[in-house]
């Protein structure tokens, strides 16, 4: 049931904090601060490449992951959409791991690509929310994320749940690979282990959020900029508006500003700057800044730290807790949810059932 709450989605974002923390458990061994995945070690220290496929939000935490597997494990990544990954014609290598990410695990395009990866000979790794779907029936290496059933048709809680797994994942490859020490592993658990009390300390935002959704739900156009983790954070905002306010939305990596985006900023167009505080910042402040200079009202969703650096002049600002740049994609997807949330509720659409969208996609 819904609870005390209106949808849901709401819901379902208000349970955040219990499911990531529900999912680390089963992956983050606290006493003796170590990642395990139900798999031998050995296994993951063989991998030479890692080819992860899925669709829509859940695609955007596989592109989150990237980043993770490239900077901790420094393994080669290949990432795809799951409807272009099918139909081009991927090389897989003997000795890859192919990594497919589905909420419902019983997406049609996902369950191509994991077939024909294993034709392929690559070993399938799922992780996926319903452990009796296809997918993970058909895995190799099923990692499970607990986040409970998902009504809502938009994702949410799925989606930082798969993080949750995906840097445990990310981390257990890089100590298999001799690429994390114990120390670095440490630091890793304990900066997951801080997720469901960010996330908590998100929430509190809520209203704050709810108060500023009107300068999204009077545009016609949207877009939404982040950088290097963040980047797919804003594609998973821009996915969220659209699907469930039916207002146009675009997430562009900030950077790519200024080679033709920009020319859509006016006055009407709101843009929502996904910047925390951390070694990306500042570069994508900068691009912020461009976007001002053009008239674009700026929404900024940062730290304390972050919004008294650089919130001068945007429209309106969203406070977020500081936590570590690992998590703070983790972190950072809650005020994008509820962002769009409060801008649907506001338009008077459906939120748990939006117009011409079904939550498993069962046909190619
Ligand atoms: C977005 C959304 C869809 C799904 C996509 C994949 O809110 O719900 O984009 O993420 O259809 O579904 P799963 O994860 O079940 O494979």
């Amino acid at each position: 049931s819904k609870g005390n709450h209106r949808h849901y989605m709401l819901k379902e974002i208000y349970e955040q904090p219990i499911v990531v923390a529900q999912t680390l458990r089963s992956y983050l061994q606290r006493l003796d601060e170590k990642v395990t995945l139900p798999i031998p070690e050995g296994d993951l220290s063989a991998i030479k490449r890692v080819t992860i496929v899925a669709c829509g939000t859940s695609f955007y935490a596989g592109m989150v992951a990237r980043y993770w597997f490239e900077q901790f494990a420094r393994v080669p990544v290949d990432l795809d959409v799951a409807s272009e990954f099918r139909y081009r014609a991927p090389v897989m290598e003997p000795g890859g791991l192919a990594l497919f990410i589905s909420q419902s695990g019983e997406t049609a395009d996902t369950l191509a690509a994991l077939r024909h990866a294993k034709k392929e000979g690559q070993t399938i790794a799922v992780v996926c929310n319903v452990p009796t779907s296809s997918m993970a029936r058909e895995a190799d290496l099923l990692l499970p994320t607990h986040a409970g059933p998902e009504i809502g048709v938009a994702s949410t809680k799925a989606f930082t749940c798969q993080l949750a797994v995906l840097a445990a994942l990310a981390a257990n490859l890089a100590r298999a690979k001799g690429r994390l020490s114990h120390l670095e592993e440490r630091a890793i658990v304990k900066h997951l282990a801080e997720a469901p009390a960010a996330i908590n300390a998100a929430l509190a935002y809520d209203e704050a959020i709810e108060a500023m959704a009107g300068t999204v739900a009077s545009a016609r156009d949207v877009l939404y900029l982040g950088r290097g983790t963040d980047y797919p954070l804003a594609l998973e905002g821009a996915l969220k508006l659209k699907e469930i306010s039916y207002i146009h939305a675009e997430g562009y990596a900030a950077g790519e500003m200024k080679h033709g985006p920009i020319a859509l900023i006016d006055e009407n167009v709101p843009v929502i700057v996904i910047a925390p505080s951390g070694p990306l910042f500042d570069k994508t402040i900068s691009n912020m800044q461009e976007v001002m200079a053009r008239g674009g009202k700026v929404v900024l969703i940062s730290d304390y730290d972050g919004i008294q650096a650089a919130g001068e002049g945007c429209v309106a600002t969203i406070t977020m807790p500081k936590v570590h740049p690992l998590i703070a994609p983790i972190v950072y997807a809650v005020p994008v949810q509820l962002l769009a949330y409060h801008v649907a509720v506001m338009k008077g659409t459906d939120v748990d059932q939006p117009r011409n969208l079904a939550k498993s996609v069962t046909v190619e």
